[in-house]
């Protein structure tokens, strides 16, 4: 417990009332509104308030996990011949794609398009080895070897994920997805559908706030140049096209979920956990974007 962490938590529980908890997945609909919670990893210790240990599925906090995944297997170089790093000003699933062919250039990792490429680009001999490749390296990056996936959030994107289909398939179209749309989704619903808490997104942010270095386990778990990279990313792209915004009121990388979740790290210092479910339009955690606002301010975090 901390006593910053218990005020500024308590100044934005009237926040959780504001926006919508998510629907277009039905499992996520059942979520519960009032649940707030966050968690702090620093390297001197940890402080957490509220209803941090409840487990709630990552979803778009999966993105940079691929992005890791993939640069370490392939290099950054590799990464950019296959995505773009300019921030889209788009929602996170728009399809507007005016080209008859998709141009890599447009297709950022933090938008879905973009992910479901860069899962494609992660080292497997089939998609079953893909999905535990990236299991275990969940596993790897939070500390935690209990992470499992979510099957009744899982079931539920993988019956209504038809937008998310439409977007392989225009991958497929473009060279893009090399085996099968349907095997690699599969991988892409599942890894959005493990759940965590917020303890195991700031042991995410801890990695790279410490550039890729776990001081946990003293092992430089990703290639220092690849979570200094992922950082740039998440601080232009992570929080979609409110990601702008977020810069100017908080200032740090970060990387929001449909779930509820963001997963935030204030270099050399920190990483964030935090959990609210009801969402703004743009599919970004109200109240937590708030607690984020006031602790950025509380403690100096922006890094600009
Ligand atoms: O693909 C989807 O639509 C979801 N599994 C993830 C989207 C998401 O989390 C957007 N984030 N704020």
């Amino acid at each position: 417990m901390n006593k910053i962490l218990d005020d500024i938590l308590e100044e934005c529980r009237q926040y959780t009332q504001q926006g919508e908890v998510a629907s277009y997945i039905p499992e996520l609909a059942k979520a519960d509104r009032n649940e707030l919670g966050i968690y702090v990893c620093t390297n001197v210790g940890d402080l957490y308030a509220g209803d941090w240990d409840r487990k709630f599925t990552i979803q778009s906090i999966v993105k940079p996990v691929f992005l890791m995944l993939a640069a370490i297997d392939n290099g950054i170089a590799y990464i950019k011949e296959h995505v773009g790093v300019e921030a889209t000003g788009k929602p996170f699933n728009a399809i507007d794609y005016a080209e008859p062919l998709l141009l890599k250039e447009h297709i950022n990792p933090m938008v879905n398009i973009g992910a479901i490429a860069v899962c494609d680009l992660i080292k497997a001999d089939n998609d079953e080895h893909r999905l535990h490749r990236l299991l275990e390296f969940t596993k790897s990056i939070t500390g935690n070897p209990d992470i499992e996936i979510d099957m009744d959030v899982y079931n539920s994107e993988k019956e209504t994920g038809n937008k998310n289909r439409a977007l392989a398939y225009l991958l497929k179209n473009s060279g893009m997805i090399k085996g099968s749309v349907d095997s690699l989704l599969d991988v892409y619903f599942a890894m959005c559908s493990v759940k965590m808490n917020c303890q195991d997104l700031a042991r995410i942010g801890q990695l790279l706030a410490n550039r890729g270095f776990d001081v946990h386990s003293k092992t430089q778990v990703i290639p220092k140049e690849d979570a200094v990279f992922l950082n740039a990313v998440l601080t232009t792209s992570g929080m979609y096209d409110g990601s702008g915004e977020f810069a100017t009121t908080v200032g740090i990388p970060a990387k929001s979920g449909v779930g509820g979740g963001i997963m935030a790290n204030c270099p050399h210092k920190m990483g964030i956990g935090i959990y609210s479910p009801a969402l703004d339009t743009k599919g970004n955690s109200v109240a937590g974007i708030k607690m984020l606002e006031k602790l950025s301010k509380k403690w100096e975090l922006s890094i600009f």
